[in-house]
């Protein structure tokens, strides 16, 4: 470049930030003026379309820096669609599906799973029209599908197709039940259960891995669709889909922890695995620190190369990004609307509980797991009653517990466990017409739930180890009074998000119990103080916003590789013996750091 062009280029780099500084100072200034929703223009307001192009290339913690700058919304993604990747089909592949047909005496019976990738996903779905590629597990499935094996969701408003993938029973225990909750699910999380890998259950896992490529070549438009790959269960995946769709965008998302190399070293397929995974356009994370120990991994098990300031890993001539993209909900969640307001809510609940106007409402949401630390929360209420008695008659804990992977050893045990320890407490606790804890070990819809939340006081999300949780996060959307306290594991990704919560340290019953008392006796005024940047941080953030920062790296990607052709085909007519020198696509590369 000449010195002119990097002059040029300098003043819009600092034009740009110039301009974007000043954009965020006035957003900043705004949410703490008012608490009305920020409107932004989408960058063009703030910086020019050379300056927009600039800040594109600027990369903070793996998003551009306009992510932040625009108002995130299904409008917001159909536009990046339509303008930076047009003529995309979007394809997500998930083990869970968004809706399961279940047989229900002589009719069929919808359900919508208790997954948070589920709730992420199924408005970026609706809102790309894409295809969701999912195991099809309901009892009614079969009945509900085309010749195609597809069924338009959401019923009663369809706006994009779920084609369901069949297993067999072997399959399901060896692949879903076996290598992924009993080996994968363990040695991801620290909860300190032991991992258990076998090789049939890994010879199963690389079986159905497969079954789901050929799915998603067979529903491929054509050679270059966008995948959104989720979880792992899929790690083996983006390679097989690479090997048959080169020029796909695949974009992995890791909706659990990645632990440390050291732990990870246990799993005897790691290289397997992570060769699966770089077979990806893109991979994320919730949190810098999991990219960061993905990264760590390749790093001592293949012979890659780490570009630890673009954040991409080069192997097997292929480039990868590892980038943080902290999942979240919709906002607004369009149920909120149908939804009881928070008065009615909780006069719905206490009647249903039989709970007194005086009594605090506590609840903890989530699937019976044994990194939610539901033990643990109990033993915080024992430790409060312990240490303050007066309470003792004051506080219930209502406890949604939905079953979850209950043939598996691990769970029978810890289902067993909750429901002797809440029968304990209760006993010890509890007198005429007053139970401490209430464990419902049952199914609840979105709905229900949301009305759990806003009839509550305290919400407590006390995971072991998570990756994001959006139980948290759902709290908060449902409180539009401002009212209602969080408490919130530190070993949860949320927690880095959601500042105001009272973060807690599951592992620490004493502590817990204080942070309890301080969530029953806080003020309105003080909940209100916390609850609004809370509140402000899930709107600006929303799940548009994820999935929309994937689709612009994407689309970043996507036109490199088109430039990459472009100038590899030019030089190749202009010097046939292009092979014998260092192309320019290379030299770029190379002077990029890529390779
Ligand atoms: O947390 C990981 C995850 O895949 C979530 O995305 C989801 O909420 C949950 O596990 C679902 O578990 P399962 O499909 O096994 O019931």
């Amino acid at each position: 470049m000449t010195d002119y062009g990097s002059d040029f280029l300098w003043i819009l780099i600092l034009a740009s930030l110039g301009l974007s500084a000043l954009a965020v100072f006035f957003s900043i200034s705004r949410r703490h003026r008012d608490n009305t929703p920020v409107v932004h223009s989408a960058g063009e307001d703030v910086a020019s379309e050379a300056a927009r192009k600039v800040l594109r290339e600027i990369e903070k913690n793996g998003q551009s820096v306009d992510a932040a700058l625009v108002t995130w919304s299904p409008e917001t993604l159909r536009k990046i669609l339509h303008e930076d990747l047009p003529e995309a089909q979007v394809i997500v592949v998930s083990n869970r599906e968004p809706y399961i047909h279940n047989v229900k005496g002589d009719g069929v019976e919808l359900v919508v799973p208790a997954s948070g990738l589920v709730s992420a996903l199924e408005p970026i779905t609706r809102a790309c029209s894409g295809t969701w590629i999912a195991y099809g597990g309901g009892t009614a499935d079969r009945q509900m599908v085309d010749e195609d094996d597809r069924v338009q969701v959401p019923p009663g408003n369809p706006s994009y197709a779920l084609r369901r993938v069949w297993l067999t029973e072997e399959e399901y225990q060896g692949y879903y039940l076996g290598f992924a909750n009993e080996g994968l699910w363990p040695l991801c999380h620290i909860a300190f259960t032991r991992p258990i890998f076998r090789a049939s259950d890994w010879e199963a896992y690389e079986a159905v891995n497969r079954k789901f490529a050929d799915t998603v070549v067979a529903e491929a438009r054509n050679e270059r669709p966008i995948v959104l790959v989720q979880d792992y269960h899929f790690a083996l995946l983006p390679r097989m889909i690479r090997e048959r769709l080169p020029e796909a965008i695949v974009i992995t998302f890791w909706h659990i922890p990645w632990p440390n190399s050291e732990v990870f070293s246990i799993c005897p397929w790691r290289e397997r695995i992570l060769d699966g995974l770089l077979g990806s356009s893109i991979i994320g994370f919730h949190t810098q620190f999991h990219a960061n120990n993905f990264t760590e991994s390749v790093d001592r098990f293949l012979e890659s190369r780490i570009e630890r300031a673009d954040a991409a890993i080069s192997y097997g001539g292929q480039t990868t990004l590892v980038h943080a993209y902290p999942i979240s909900i919709e906002w607004p969640a369009e149920l909120l609307a149908k939804l009881p307001d928070v008065d009615a809510s909780r006069t719905s609940l206490r009647e249903r509980f039989g709970l007194k106007a005086d009594v605090k409402l506590c609840v903890g949401v989530e699937r019976l797991d044994y990194t939610k630390g539901i033990l643990d929360r109990f033993q915080a209420l024992e430790e409060l009653f312990i240490r303050y008695p007066e309470w003792v008659g004051k506080l219930v804990l209502l406890q949604i517990a939905a079953p979850s992977r209950g043939t598996l050893p691990a769970y029978k045990q810890l289902h067993d466990e909750c429901h002797r320890y809440a029968e304990e407490l209760n006993q010890r606790y509890g007198s005429k017409g007053y139970k401490p804890v209430v464990m419902v070990a049952e199914h609840h819809s979105q709905e229900q739930v949301y009305e759990i939340y806003r009839a509550a006081d305290i919400c407590m999300v006390t995971s072991l180890h998570d990756g994001m949780n959006l139980v948290a996060k759902e709290f908060v959307a449902a409180r539009d009074d401002e009212q209602g306290v969080l408490m919130l594991s530190t070993f949860a990704g949320a927690s880095r998000e959601l500042l105001e919560a009272l973060i807690v340290n599951p592992y620490d019953p004493a502590m817990m119990s204080e942070a309890l008392l301080q969530a029953l006796t806080m003020t309105p005024e003080e909940q209100r103080q916390r609850m609004r940047p809370m509140r402000e941080m899930v709107r600006d953030n929303n799940v548009y916003r994820w999935a929309g920062s994937m689709l612009l790296d994407a689309a970043r990607l996507r036109k490199r590789s088109e430039l990459d052709r472009v100038t590899a085909v030019t030089e190749r007519s202009a010097n046939p013996n292009v092979d014998n020198v260092v192309s320019m696509v290379e030299r770029r590369r190379m002077a990029a750091g890529l390779r």
